[in-house]
């Protein structure tokens, strides 16, 4: 933008002006960055469809975790990837499963930072769906509430700051909120991936996470695309079951929805930026076909501007550094 127009007067441009004139703001505590932490040692593998996004075993993970907050950002988010799968998942809800172990780590040497970890069974089961099956194969979403709710509570236990579920089963977040308040977390706030649309654009998340399912794929409990209202029903309905955050995923074929939540309902907004999302970004800054920076800093400034409070970007990082540059 050149020219801001003010009251209809072309005025002169300057970045001091824009910023002064911008109704919209994109701050390090917007942002909160993903991390995936998994078993083994001395692992610092970076992902191949993201470039910039590494696995960290427990003992490299400090490291990293010293970068995010000294860039000064306040919030991870915590995946796992488990040394061993089964179908129960049962290393999503262990004592000493992966996340367990990076939580306790993390919090004892930045107890400031806001830790959220994901629940959900997918990185854990062996056919890599997002709860138990039945004998015929589908997923059981009764019987994986409860497994849901043992896992937020064993990362509650290990120093979680805030829960965030993300399987989609129905009734989670209600199975979660209570079983923190009966256990003694009923001030442990629950972000819920609420409308979670199935989609292309998990691909990457699912190498990084190594969660892909092994047979059929999420559309029985994902949403699809087509549906709006569905989208802001699933909001209201976590809403009541006691969600504290609400989440839009992915979020930049979903601005709609963002936009519509943020004028329907009062509870803090989440965009989830997804893994596709910013593979696709790198994709084409590394070619050269657009320029990556001003790419990244429009994604976010949209997601803001649809209406999101909370952003979950794997650009986290770079978009912390620009704003401590003043280079934005
Ligand atoms: C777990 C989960 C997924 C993502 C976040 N939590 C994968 C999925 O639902 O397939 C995707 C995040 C991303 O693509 O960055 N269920």
């Amino acid at each position: 933008m050149k020219y801001p127009l003010i009251r209809g007067r072309r005025l002169r441009s300057s970045a001091g002006m824009r910023r002064l004139v911008g109704d919209v703001r994109v701050c390090k505590d917007d942002l909160v960055m993903p991390v995936f932490v998994r078993a083994g040692k001395k692992i610092c593998r970076e992902i191949t469809s993201m470039p910039g996004i590494f696995q960290f075993s427990p003992d490299t993970l400090l490291k990293e975790i010293e970068k995010i907050s000294d860039l000064g950002i306040s919030a991870v988010i915590v995946f796992g990837i488990p040394e061993e799968k089964d179908e129960q998942g049962s290393g999503a809800f262990s004592e000493q499963g992966i996340v367990q172990q990076a939580v306790r780590l993390i919090k004892a040497d930045f107890p400031d930072l806001l830790v959220i970890t994901d629940v959900c069974l997918c990185e854990y089961t062996s056919h890599g769906h997002c709860g138990v099956l039945t004998e015929d194969r589908e997923v059981d979403n009764d019987a994986t509430l409860e497994l849901l709710s043992k896992t937020a509570l064993s990362q509650a236990e290990s120093g979680a700051d805030m829960v965030a579920p993300s399987s989609m089963m129905d009734g989670q977040v209600k199975a979660i909120r209570s079983g923190l308040d009966s256990s003694g977390f009923a001030r442990i706030p629950i972000m819920s991936y609420s409308a979670k649309y199935a989609s292309a654009f998990y691909g990457p998340f699912r190498d990084a996470a190594d969660s892909a399912p092994g047979f059929g794929d999420r559309r029985s409990y994902q949403m699809d695309c087509c549906r709006t209202r569905e989208g802001l029903r699933e909001i209201e309905l976590d809403l009541k079951e006691g969600a504290d955050i609400v989440m839009v995923k992915p979020a930049l074929c979903y601005l709609d929805i963002i936009s519509q939540a943020r004028q329907k309902f009062s509870a803090p907004l989440a965009a989830y930026n997804v893994s596709g999302e910013y593979s696709m970004v790198k994709a084409a800054g590394a070619k050269g076909w657009i320029p990556e920076q001003i790419m990244v800093q429009e994604i976010l400034c949209g997601l803001k501007r649809a209406g999101a409070d909370i952003l979950i970007t794997y650009h986290a990082k770079e978009a912390a550094l620009w704003l401590q540059q003043g280079n934005w």
